[in-house]
């Protein structure tokens, strides 16, 4: 009998130990006491007591509590900040924090629940590469580089074909490459190019053959070309001599050559040279 009210005794120690350390899930422990807990939205003003039940205050300014609960005072709400490239999604009530999302143009790289706590501007493609995937709130850009013959400067979502200068009447100045468009222009340069070449060969062969002639000339003039030749000459005219020493130097050519008197002094020139049949 003594042993059973002991046993007794000491179940109500457990079962009062246990009821004062467990509240249930709508409740808090404050002390000894379980209260119940205030809604989302609103803190403890004032805990219970034996008699009266927990008393509670709306959250005020930029501040929430989302869950039940047996807080005394409420939480800050979070500020989307433009440096984290964040905007507000959805503004901060007394029953839920500040919702965040991506700035235009920015992916969030820390999803949440149903928003975003960091974000980071969407990559650019380079030239040579175009956007195969624009980035969206949650993913960023994807690249891809130009093959063949196109080309992009990174802002477009396809390469473009290289302009076929033809097409236009029109002649490539300047070739393409994955960057940039070949550059057609109105002046052909490799036309240009031969055209200068072919002036120049023109030009050297008038040179050389001037030179040609001159030296032959000179020869003549002082192979050929001597005064006693014309003594029997009227002046400033023009004689037909065949040579023996100029003929065995350039055969059978007849050299024109003309006196002409520069006050007293007889200047004797070769002015040309045929060739005699
Ligand atoms: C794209 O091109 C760049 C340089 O032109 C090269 O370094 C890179 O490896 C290429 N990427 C791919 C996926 O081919
Ligand atoms: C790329 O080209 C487009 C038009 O083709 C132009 O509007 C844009 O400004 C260019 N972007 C860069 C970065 O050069
Ligand atoms: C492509 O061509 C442009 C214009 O001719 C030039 O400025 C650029 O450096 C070239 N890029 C490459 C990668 O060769």
């Amino acid at each position: 009998m003594q042993f059973q009210s002991l046993m007794y005794v000491v179940m109500m120690i457990l079962v009062h130990i246990k009821a004062s350390f467990t509240c249930n899930s709508a409740e808090y422990r404050i002390a000894n006491e379980c209260c119940p807990m205030c809604s989302p939205g609103n803190r403890v003003y004032k805990h219970c007591t034996e008699y009266t039940s927990t008393s509670c205050a709306p959250c005020i300014g930029s501040t929430y509590i989302d869950l039940p609960n047996g807080l005394p005072a409420c939480l800050s709400c979070t500020t989307c900040d433009p440096d984290f490239g964040l905007m507000d999604k959805q503004s901060c009530r007394p029953s839920s924090d500040t919702v965040c999302e991506p700035l235009e143009g920015f992916y969030c790289t820390e999803p949440t629940k149903d928003g975003c706590k960091a974000a980071q501007r969407h990559s650019s493609c380079k030239p040579g590469q175009y956007i195969r995937q624009k980035g969206t709130p949650s993913t960023d850009t994807v690249c891809s580089n130009c093959t063949g013959e196109t080309y992009s400067n990174g802002s477009l979502t396809s390469c473009q074909p290289h302009t076929r200068c033809v097409t236009l009447n029109l002649y490539q100045i300047k070739p393409g490459n994955h960057s940039s468009d070949v550059e057609c222009g109105k002046t052909n340069s490799t036309a240009i190019t031969a055209g200068i070449i072919s002036a120049v060969v023109i030009v050297l062969l008038i040179i050389g053959g001037s030179i040609y002639y001159l030296h032959h000339l000179q020869k003549i003039n002082l192979d050929c070309c001597h005064l006693e030749d014309f003594e029997s000459v009227p002046q400033q005219e023009t004689a037909e001599v065949s040579h023996p020493e100029g003929q065995s130097m350039i055969s059978l050519k007849t050299v024109h050559c003309e006196v002409n008197m520069i006050g007293d002094i007889p200047v004797i020139c070769g002015v040309g040279i045929t060739r005699s049949p």
